[in-house]
């Protein structure tokens, strides 16, 4: 689905995104764990379009999308967004806000309002169609952005810390309503963030980055079993067991 190969973004001299390499299959969460200032908006930026990279390609089903000499447009990529500013639109309903999603596609108005609708009960907000953004608390924005997201059935899903602003009991709720999506819609996702929690509960596979660069890929298992080095282990709170050892003699 997603391949990404030796990426490499710099900003004058700073090295943003050093020689990553990922990928993504199909039906797959690969979330992307960090401290903050180590490259993974960036990286997302880079998937999405918004950025052209300085070295490496981004292949997205077998067609590559980005270059350093060639780059795809991110309305022509198929891809679902959900950034850390959720930028809804205040002057525009929930139902609008979702519809604006669909005004590439061919549809005529019914077929909007009906995929809308979908969606809207998909995500628990049947009823929301005419408030607006400011009427909203925070985790039913947060819904919103994600039906939003959701409503044109990219093929793949990029979220950035999109939890981040919400206390634990609706980030836990979200990650529940994202969990039961995934199933349901069989989404794709890159999903970053810095919170270890988070990425434990959303991911099949988890990529640790720090300083631009990818420090080890795994489920969650495999890391903690093998974790390369300490960045990995302080970062993902893995506490090997000390060995237990016999005394001879
Ligand atoms: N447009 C930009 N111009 C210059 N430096 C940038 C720009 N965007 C990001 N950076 C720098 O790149 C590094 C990685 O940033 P970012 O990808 O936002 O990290 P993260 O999302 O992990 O917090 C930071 O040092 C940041 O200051
Ligand atoms: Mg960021």
């Amino acid at each position: 689905m997603l391949k990404i190969k030796e990426l490499t973004k710099k900003f004058d001299s700073l090295v943003a995104v050093n020689r990553v390499s990922l990928d993504c299959k199909k039906g797959e969460t690969l979330t992307v764990l960090g401290p903050s200032g180590c490259g993974k908006t960036t990286l997302l930026r880079l998937v999405a379009g918004f950025e052209k990279p300085d070295q490496g390609e981004i292949l997205l089903n077998g067609e590559v999308v980005s270059q350093p000499n060639k780059i795809i447009a991110p309305n022509k990529r198929d891809l679902g967004m959900i950034f850390q500013d959720l930028a809804l639109w205040p002057h525009m309903t929930v139902e609008q806000n979702i519809e604006f999603s669909l005004r590439s596609k061919r549809m005529n108005k019914t077929e909007r309002k009906k995929e809308v609708k979908e969606i809207l009960e998909k995500i628990n907000l049947e009823g929301f169609e005419k408030r607006y953004p400011n009427k909203l608390s925070g985790g039913e924005q947060q819904r919103v952005a994600l039906a939003r997201s959701l409503v044109s059935k990219p093929k793949l899903l990029l979220m950035d810390e999109p939890l981040s602003s919400l206390d634990s009991i609706l980030k836990g709720e979200l990650i529940q309503l994202l969990t039961s999506l995934k199933d349901q819609l069989e989404l794709t996702m890159v999903y970053v963030t810095h919170d270890q929690e988070e990425a434990k509960s959303v991911a099949d596979r988890i990529a640790v980055m720090n300083c631009g660069r990818i420090e080890q890929v795994g489920t969650l298992e495999e890391i903690r079993s093998d974790p390369t080095n300490k960045l990995v282990k302080d970062f993902l709170n893995i506490h090997t067991k000390p060995r237990s050892f016999r005394l001879e003699g």
